[in-house]
């Protein structure tokens, strides 16, 4: 196998990335290549513990500013990419992650100044960006229904406006028209089939891009 990519995966709620990132990683494994498979907020035993604070459901938007809630979510990254990521990388491993900085910049960054996110930011990643951002977009109202319809809970994130979801929809596609050769963007709508189709072929264009 070619060299190793730190491979990121994006989208609103429910757009299906656990299930690409699942059929991309066996497709690389079948392939021979050792991949380390994780997510945001989490991936390590201190960031999971903080995703358990952002994500627990007996809190609501005034126990948090979105300040706290970015500060937060940066300790978690910085501790992942310190104690997983980055080892991982060094040690030839491919680096599949569910959400990384895009989503910082999409959920919190409608909230917060963009200087203050700019600092978060470079603190949190130590200036690590992902190889290839997938960014899964459909409309947040048929997402919804697909997520009703598996009878899946609610956390604080996920019970915002449908209003929020179509801004951070739209902040997603900004900063991929903003960054084209980081992030590719895919119809979520897409079955699981053709959106690891799709995102095979995608791997591929940047392995050379980037040997
Ligand atoms: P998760 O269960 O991973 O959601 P999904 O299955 O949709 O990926 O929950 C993560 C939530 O945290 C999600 O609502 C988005 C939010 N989030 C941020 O607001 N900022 C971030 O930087 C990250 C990584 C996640």
């Amino acid at each position: 196998m070619t060299k190793n990519l730190f491979i990121s995966f994006e989208g609103g709620e429910g757009v299906g990335k656990t299930t690409l990132l699942t059929g991309l990683a066996s497709r690389l494994e079948g392939r021979g290549a050792d991949v380390v498979r994780t997510r945001e907020p989490g991936g390590t035993p201190i960031a999971e513990a903080l995703r358990n604070v952002l994500l627990d459901p007996r809190f609501n938007e005034e126990d948090a500013s979105p300040t706290t809630e970015a500060l937060i979510l940066a300790a978690a990254r910085r501790n992942h990419v310190e104690q997983k990521i980055d080892p991982a990388l060094k040690n030839g491993n491919w680096v599949l992650c569910d959400r990384y900085i895009d989503s910082t910049r999409a959920y919190q960054g409608s909230r917060i100044s963009g200087s203050d996110l700019e600092k978060i930011e470079a603190l949190a990643t130590g200036g690590l960006l992902p190889d290839l951002t997938i960014l899964l977009d459909a409309e947040p109202s048929d997402l919804l229904e697909r997520r009703q319809q598996r009878g899946q809970n609610t956390d604080r994130f996920e019970r915002r406006s449908i209003e929020y979801h179509r801004t951070v929809r739209k902040r997603f596609l900004n900063i991929a028209s903003a960054e084209p050769h980081r992030i590719v963007v895919l119809n979520a709508l897409q079955t699981p089939d053709e959106l690891i189709d799709a995102a095979d072929e995608i791997i591929t264009s940047t392995i050379t891009k980037v040997e």
